[in-house]
């Protein structure tokens, strides 16, 4: 069957924070996460994604940031368009742009913008009409935490216990009225490559002895993250964000070889973090699979708190950014 799919379908995702981290696989094949996690999508980091059908091609091309991408990249992304072109009946070769307003090798979730943006693209390309769940679940495969980014502000991820992977979806969560806001404080010089997320998790899991404690403590964290968050209760905020950041990266870090993405900006930043907070500022931090720190504050204190990051030796240009909208299709690539 040949695809009926809108001409060039371009969609655009943000990327997305975790509050409570997910570092650990139940299952490879099909991307399920060991535990649960809470993020919040961001307004700042984004990436628009172009894609059109090319029926006249024998491969996929993709360009990111107008670069072809390499080999690896591709043959990725192409494993992940087989998913929709399977469910769409259709072997349609595509091309596809995709853009970001960050720079994406610097290990700042690109993943997860990318791979939800890629799913909404790809699935309108191709003529299916997915609902948020179907479209989280197809993300997940891309990328667990792009899971996550088909939503918008504070998102919850579920690890799900079917070996399908059905119930392996993020969903928005309602009725949190905190406002939250994020500063972002990249590591200058990102230094030598540390090893990804996938392959960190993977070796973490197979030789770290933290990690059982780890993924057992993950669903407490949740909890905690949810009722402190309802409450606004910053002390309690910091201690299960900064928590699970910590035990994530000492979990990390216990596996052997083990793995270090700090580097020496990192914790200076993460001193003037917690200064702030002993001064009463609401403010904690968290850093993914790499030395870039992110503090989560409120809006009438982003300032501060960026002037403050912007200060750390080492620590390059800051981002602001609000809490962003989930992934959909836009009019036009930027
Ligand atoms: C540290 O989603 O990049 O950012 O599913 O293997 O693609 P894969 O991993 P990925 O891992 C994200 C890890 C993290 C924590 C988080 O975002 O929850």
């Amino acid at each position: 069957m040949e695809a009926k799919g809108s001409d060039v379908a371009i969609a655009t995702a943000c990327a997305n924070i975790a509050l409570v981290k997910y570092w650990g696989k139940r299952e490879g094949k099909l991307n399920l996460p060991a535990a649960g996690s809470v993020s919040l999508t961001l307004d700042a980091l984004r990436t628009w994604t172009s894609v059109s059908l090319s029926p006249e091609h024998r491969q996929d091309v993709m360009t990111i940031d107008d670069q072809a991408v390499s080999e690896a990249v591709l043959a990725r992304t192409s494993r992940f368009v087989d998913l929709i072109r399977d469910l769409a009946g259709s072997k349609t070769r595509v091309s596809i742009r995709s853009k970001s307003n960050f720079p994406t090798a610097a290990g700042l979730a690109s993943s997860a913008s990318g791979f939800a943006a890629l799913a909404v693209a790809v699935s309108d390309a191709f003529g299916l009409s997915l609902d948020g769940q179907a479209l989280s679940i197809l993300a997940r495969r891309g990328s667990g935490s792009a899971a996550r980014s088909i939503f918008g502000g504070f998102v919850r991820m579920h690890a799900g216990e079917r070996a399908d992977g059905t119930d392996a979806f993020a969903t928005p969560i309602p009725g949190l009225s905190i406002p939250m806001a994020a500063v972002v404080a990249p590591a200058a010089k990102a230094g030598p490559k540390a090893i990804g997320s996938t392959e960190g998790m993977e070796q973490t899991r197979m030789t770290s002895p933290y990690y059982d404690a780890w993924i057992a403590q993950v669903d407490i964290d949740i909890e905690e993250s949810l009722s402190s968050l309802e409450a606004r209760d910053w002390d309690r905020i910091a201690q299960v964000v900064e928590g699970s950041c910590l035990a994530m990266h000492a979990n990390a870090m216990a596996a052997r070889p083990g793995i270090v993405y700090f580097q020496g900006s990192t914790l200076l930043a993460m001193n003037v973090v917690r200064s702030l907070r002993h001064a009463g500022v609401p403010v904690c931090f968290t850093v993914d699979a790499g030395p870039h720190l992110v503090a989560f504050t409120e809006p009438d204190y982003q300032d501060r708190v960026a002037n403050a990051l912007s200060q750390v030796p080492g620590v390059g240009d800051v981002i602001k950014s609000s809490s962003g909208e989930g992934a959909h299709l836009v009019g036009r690539m930027p």
